[in-house]
């Protein structure tokens, strides 16, 4: 029988959680905005034509920053094509997904439709098809108050106030050859620090990010990073990474594995910046914004042709397991325990995208099984990271080595007098009969744990049947003295909820 003894001690902290952490994407790319969170004309759509329900959703998920417009589709875009009055926008051939950009939500939507969602923008600049003046153009339309070209443009498109976007990325994936205007790490390097000086001094306050590598896989990741951030260091505030997984070969075990991969691509990413760093003799430590992250196999896999040049054709619409809610999980495990050192992450994508929240066209909306771990690490996992000291048994897997059967992070939020317990039990027929002390969190009591199973790891939610998976408040963890006890049972995501009881 697997077993775990688990410390929880409030003294043994990561660093303060961001609640950045917590991103999403939205893209111009199949029905993610339109016809996702844009369908003017269905019922639940408000004067803009954004769908209430799907914000409704959105505000469940506390999704603290949305990074817009891509991805693949930024590195074309021309963003004038996308503000003033829309029966003057152009329709254009979209390249990156080969389908056509109406162009009738833009800029100024994205960052209305942002405020009624809660949260903050992201905001990615084109530096495939086009430089950092296109860039530093777009930073004085959005964030220069008045009485310049720009800002008063988009003061007469009926936005008085600046929208004040604090981050920016400095274009998307640009050592894809998939990418429009694909780069060498020098090339890139040099654009990206020409662009990001021109648009600081435009407005001093904005954070700005680097593209690491597209992924850990990539022939040029290491040396693209190390090359990037010589050109960049000094002039840009953190270094991206990107990283889908996938059960393409049903092996479970081995796909329960995979956050160990992020894990070790987070630590490579900030080894990497440390040596710039030392290099550089710079006081200045990078940060990293994992601006791209999910579970993406399941669309790939199927044969079906998408049609081109369409308008929000389906693209990308991944039908999500329990199983990959487990691994979306260790995901979200895996961000937590690397919060010193990742500021930002975007769950990849928000809405029918590979994506949690799914819409019908002109019919209802649904949460999809990633839904749920997405949804606890960002409403419960706020505060300080806390290291656990974990003892469990383990498993070896086919391409990541020794795994353990527990996967698990805390967070403690001293404000609100409320810890958290993240953990996945990783064996798919023993329960985990976890124990172990209490630190520093007297007075704590269990007020609630999260469990999510399911017998079927293929199981679904759909339209028709929205609440297969989902997740129940049945745990039986408890604090007796100062000892945590819990049962954690086979292939399940929990949330151990404590909080101080008043006086
Ligand atoms: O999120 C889907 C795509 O994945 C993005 O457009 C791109 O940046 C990445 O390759």
């Amino acid at each position: 029988m697997p077993t775990a003894t688990i410390t929880v001690d409030t003294q043994q902290t990561i660093g303060n959680v961001d609640p950045r952490l917590y991103g999403s994407f939205i893209e111009h790319l199949g029905r993610a905005v339109y016809n996702g969170i844009y369908e003017p004309g269905h019922p639940s759509a408000n004067a803009q034509g954004f769908r209430s329900d799907v914000i409704a959703m959105i505000r469940e998920l506390r999704v603290p920053i949305i990074r817009y417009p891509g991805g693949n589709f930024v590195s074309g875009y021309r963003w004038e094509d996308g503000i003033g009055p829309k029966e003057l926008r152009p329709r254009r051939l979209e390249l990156a997904w080969r389908t056509i950009e109406t162009n009738q939500f833009g800029t100024d939507e994205f960052c209305q439709w942002s405020k009624e969602a809660g949260t903050d923008v992201m905001m990615a600049v084109n530096l495939g098809s086009r430089d950092g003046d296109s860039a530093r153009d777009l930073v004085e339309y959005c964030n220069h108050p008045s009485g310049t070209y720009w800002s008063d443009l988009r003061r007469s498109h009926g936005f008085p106030e600046p929208h004040n976007i604090k981050v920016w990325c400095l274009g998307n994936e640009m050592d894809g050859n998939w990418q429009i205007g694909a780069k060498t790490a020098e090339e890139y390097g040099r654009t990206a620090c020409e662009a990001a000086k021109m648009m600081r001094w435009v407005d001093r306050s904005i954070e700005l990010v680097a593209c690491g590598s597209s992924a850990r896989g990539m022939p040029s990741f290491g040396a693209w990073e190390a090359t990037v951030l010589d050109h960049t260091y000094e002039h840009v505030d953190y270094i991206s990474l990107h990283a889908y997984y996938g059960n393409r070969d049903g092996d479970l075990p081995n796909y329960l594995a995979q956050s160990l991969d992020m894990d070790l691509f987070i630590e490579s990413v900030a080894a990497t910046a440390d040596h710039v760093k030392a290099k550089k003799r710079s006081n200045k430590t990078m940060m990293l914004s994992f601006d791209e992250w999910n579970v993406w196999f399941h669309s790939n896999s199927q044969d079906a042709e998408i049609p081109e040049w369409e308008t929000a054709p389906s693209q990308l619409e991944d039908r999500y397991t329990f199983e990959d809610a487990l691994v979306v999980g260790c995901m979200l495990i895996s961000l937590i325990k690397h919060a010193d050192r990742v500021r930002m992450a975007c769950l990849a994508q928000l809405v029918n995208v590979i994506a949690p929240i799914m819409t019908e066209t002109g019919g209802q909306a649904w949460r999809q099984t990633i839904f749920y771990p997405y949804m606890h690490a960002s409403v419960y996992g706020r505060g300080v990271a806390l290291k656990l000291g974990v003892a469990t048994s383990s498993y070896e897997s086919k391409a990541l080595g020794t795994v353990p059967w527990l996967e698990a992070v805390g967070t403690w939020n001293v404000e609100a007098g409320e810890a958290t317990i993240f953990a996945v039990n990783r064996h798919q027929t023993e329960a985990i009969e976890l124990t172990g002390p209490l630190a520093g969190l007297a007075g704590y009591r269990v007020v609630e744990h999260i469990t999510m199973t399911h017998t079927d790891p293929k199981a679904r939610n759909s339209m028709a049947d929205p609440n297969n998976v989902r997740p129940d408040s049945n745990g039986n963890a408890r604090v007796d003295g100062q000892t945590l006890a819990a049962s954690i049972a086979p292939l399940s995501w929990n949330v151990i909820r404590l909080a101080k009881l008043q006086e």
